[in-house]
């Protein structure tokens, strides 16, 4: 397995190209090894943990000394979107928040029980249904800025094709009505947020009672609320937060959201990511079938005490 070492974010150019990440193949190992939904390459912010060697007599002992999160950058050069999306946007979101989010994060989970987790164990630990703990946002904006990056590319948008395009159709009435929808949940967001592309393939009750499952939704989220807090795949993503725009069209937010839909989107990415939705949803099912089973079983195993004393003593009595 490729060796993680902890690298200084800070040293990092962002004047510099940026060449997909070293840690690539440890990504994949991760992403097979993980039951988590999103991305179809997981939440890059991975944890750096340090491990030391230690030598006692013949033996070497690891001994695990922190964990941290470490930031990754998008998949492309900094100047790679424009003219959509200018170096100067990607030098401010990428190498300022969301490197922000990333160092705040590792001082506030630094020497607690947080710091052996996974991203998205944090966050799903710290959503506490809407009760959020301060580790929380951080945690979250590291995930959705991953996931961003890797929902756009250079010499994106147009339509996306197949079973994707399909079931778009099927649960919006066309790709033109998606558009709408999507458009104006990232324009109507109020504030700061999201909108989502989400697969729903469960019964959680919240946040659209009324929707059956197994079907695409659009979903807009404030601040740094994601769709895996309410069990949903997401599947692409708009960052509607003033920074991720507000250098290339001030405040003309519905220009951004347009030209991010029209130029950036990957749609192959959110094919992945749809496929990989759908392999989960398929395993949840075995796994809730084989749980049935299994309890059956058990019940079916109970030993059966049957009380005959009372009939016993009836006959005696008789
Ligand atoms: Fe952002």
């Amino acid at each position: 397995m490729q060796e993680q070492t902890h690298s200084d974010t800070s040293k990092t150019d962002m004047a510099a190209s940026i060449a997909l990440p070293p840690s690539t193949k440890l990504h994949q190992n991760q992403l097979h090894h993980s039951s988590f939904r999103g991305s179809p390459l997981p939440p890059s912010a991975t944890p750096c943990t340090s491990i030391k060697q230690k030598q006692h007599g013949s033996k070497t002992y690891l001994t695990k000394i922190s964990a941290k999160f470490e930031l990754k950058p998008p998949p492309y050069p900094l100047d790679a979107l424009e003219p959509h999306m200018s170096r100067s946007t990607l030098e401010y979101h990428w190498g300022k928040h969301h490197r922000a989010y990333v160092d705040n994060l590792n001082r506030q989970i630094e020497g607690t029980e947080l710091e052996e987790l996974s991203l998205e164990d944090i966050i799903m630990k710290t959503y506490k249904k809407g009760n959020i703990l301060q580790q929380f946002n951080n945690a979250a904006q590291i995930w959705n800025h991953d996931f961003l990056w890797e929902s756009i590319k250079p010499g994106g948008g147009g339509k996306p094709t197949g079973e994707l395009l399909e079931l778009i159709e099927r649960d919006f009435g066309s790709f033109e009505k998606f558009l709408e929808e999507f458009k104006s949940a990232a324009a109507t967001q109020f504030g700061s947020g999201w909108a989502w592309l989400a697969y729903k393939d469960n019964t959680v009750d919240h946040p659209r009672p009324s929707e059956k499952d197994k079907k695409l939704v659009i979903l807009k989220s404030p601040n740094a609320v994601n769709p895996l807090v309410w069990d949903y795949a997401p599947l692409l993503t708009i960052d509607v937060w003033e920074h991720a725009y507000y250098l290339d069209f001030q405040n003309r937010r519905p220009d951004y959201i347009s030209t991010f839909v029209s130029n950036l989107i990957s749609w192959e990415a959110a094919d992945l990511r749809l496929q990989k939705a759908k392999i989960e949803a398929a395993e949840r099912v075995k796994e809730k079938e084989k749980k049935k089973e299994k309890k059956k079983d058990e019940d079916s195993d109970e030993e059966v005490y049957v009380d005959n004393s009372s009939s016993e003593s009836d006959s005696d009595s008789d």
